[in-house]
This record gives structure tokens, C-alpha cells and sequence, in this order.
């Protein structure tokens, strides 16, 4: 049902869209086009997040159906922590922050996991970008990837203030959103967990020692 809506209001805003852009054309005056500018970039974002809202349902949907594990497809989860570390790093350093990677480089390591490809890169941009979101400014964010048994494990940790305590047990829920709302609509954490328990592996997070926060998930290696 909410599914059905989104999709309807989704309708209308790319009408609304099309108006605008059609706007564009017409002869405004310099204030008129610096508010029509204002105007599709709030539209523009309200897409995507209507987007987003989409695809974490369709996920979930996906999820309650059997899928098939391609191991000729598995991807390589340190190629797809480059690629999000090389996109984000942009945004950290606009705040005077860093993004650094860490793992046990070895030639021979294989770095294959149980997933795709595009969602993998999701699922970790979502854990940078809140823990980006959470930490103070001048801090470092890490993302260490580490060999396990038959798991690879992904450590996100930030120097932030942490998970409030109330909020640990609903974190990876539907809407689960702190006081502050630094975040869109609290789907992040939601669509990291069905996407990566779908693909058989665990998320969660714990409260670092010294302060911050350490989410982390693991994923399964594809059998060789
Ligand atoms: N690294 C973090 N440090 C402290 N609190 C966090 C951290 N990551 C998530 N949270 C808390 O968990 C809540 C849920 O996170 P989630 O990613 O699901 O939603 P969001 O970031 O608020 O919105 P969205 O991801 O949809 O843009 C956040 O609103 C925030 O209160
Ligand atoms: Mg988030």
C-alpha cells in the first residue's frame, strides 16, 4: 500500500519536474530563475529520496523470494570500498575530515564476497555517510576490511558520540531515526541489514572504547 503511494506521488513529481524545466524557457527575470533554480533542486531531491524510499521496499520484497548465489559473480569488496572511499573522499575534505581504508593487503589475498555489486557499494556508502554525518570535524573515519574464516568483515568507525542508548535495539529497523535527524528518513541502516542478511551474511553495531561508534558487517566468501 505505502509502496503503491510513493509510486503515485513519484507520478506527479517528475509532472511537476517537467513543468519546471519547462519554465527554463520562458523569459524570467534574474530572480525569477534563481528561485525556479531553488525550486528544481529541492524537487530533484525529493526524487531521490522517494528513490530511495522505492528501492529499500522492492529490496525487502526481493528478499522474502529465493534468489540464486552466482560465485562467477561474486564482487570484489575492496575494489568496492576503493570506489566508495574515491567518491566520498571529496565530501571529507570539504569538512576538513578523512576517509582512510585499511586491510591486509596481500597479492594473494582473495577479496571476493556474496553479493553485487551496486548494492555492496550502497550498503558501505550508507555506513560512511552516517558516520560522517556523526562525527566531529578534523576527525578520521575508517573503514578496515579483515579476512575471517569462511566471512570478510567490514569495520566502519567513526569518533563520534555513539548510538544513543535507546535507540540501539530499533537501529536497523524501519523509520529508526535519533532526536537530531541528521539523516533523510532512517532507511539507511534498514536497507544494509535485509540486503546484507539476504545475502547470508550479519550486520551490527557496537560503542567503541575510547568513544565513537564501530559498525560492521560480514559477508561470506564464495566457495573456490
Ligand atoms: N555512526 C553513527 N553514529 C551515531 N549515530 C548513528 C550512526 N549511524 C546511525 N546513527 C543513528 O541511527 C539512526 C538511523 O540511521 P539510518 O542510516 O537508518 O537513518 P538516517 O541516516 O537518519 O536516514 P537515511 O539513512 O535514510 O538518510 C540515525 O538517525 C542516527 O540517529
Ligand atoms: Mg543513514
Amino acid at each position: 500500500m505505502i509502496h503503491c503511494i510513493i509510486h503515485d506521488i513519484a507520478g506527479q513529481l517528475s509532472g511537476i519536474n517537467c513543468c519546471l524545466a519547462l519554465l527554463e524557457f520562458e523569459n524570467l527575470t534574474p530572480k525569477g530563475k534563481e528561485r525556479l533554480d531553488i525550486g528544481r533542486r529541492q524537487s530533484i531531491k525529493q526524487e531521490m529520496l522517494i528513490r530511495e524510499v522505492l528501492d529499500a521496499f522492492s529490496a525487502e520484497v526481493r528478499s522474502l523470494e529465493s534468489f540464486d548465489i552466482d560465485p562467477k559473480n561474486a564482487p570484489n569488496i575492496l575494489n568496492a570500498a576503493r570506489q566508495v572511499v574515491e567518491f566520498l573522499t571529496p565530501t571529507f575534505a570539504l569538512n576538513k575530515m578523512q576517509l582512510k581504508l585499511t586491510c591486509d593487503v596481500d597479492a594473494a589475498t582473495d577479496w571476493r564476497v556474496i553479493g553485487d555489486k551496486s548494492r555492496l557499494e550502497r550498503v558501505m556508502t550508507n555506513l560512511v555517510e552516517n558516520a560522517f554525518r556523526h562525527s566531529p570535524s578534523e576527525s578520521t573515519v575508517v573503514i578496515e576490511l579483515k579476512q575471517d574464516d569462511n566471512f570478510i568483515v567490514v569495520n566502519i568507525d567513526d569518533k563520534g558520540s555513539g548510538v544513543k542508548p535507546e535507540m540501539v535495539a530499533s537501529l536497523f529497523q524501519k523509520f529508526s531515526q535519533g532526536k537530531g535527524k541528521t539523516g533523510r528518513i532512517g532507511l539507511g541502516l534498514y536497507f544494509c541489514r535485509i540486503t546484507v542478511e539476504r545475502w547470508g551474511g550479519q550486520i551490527g553495531y557496537f560503542p567503541l572504547t575510547d568513544g565513537g561508534s564501530r559498525f560492521w558487517f560480514r559477508l561470506l566468501k564464495p566457495k573456490s
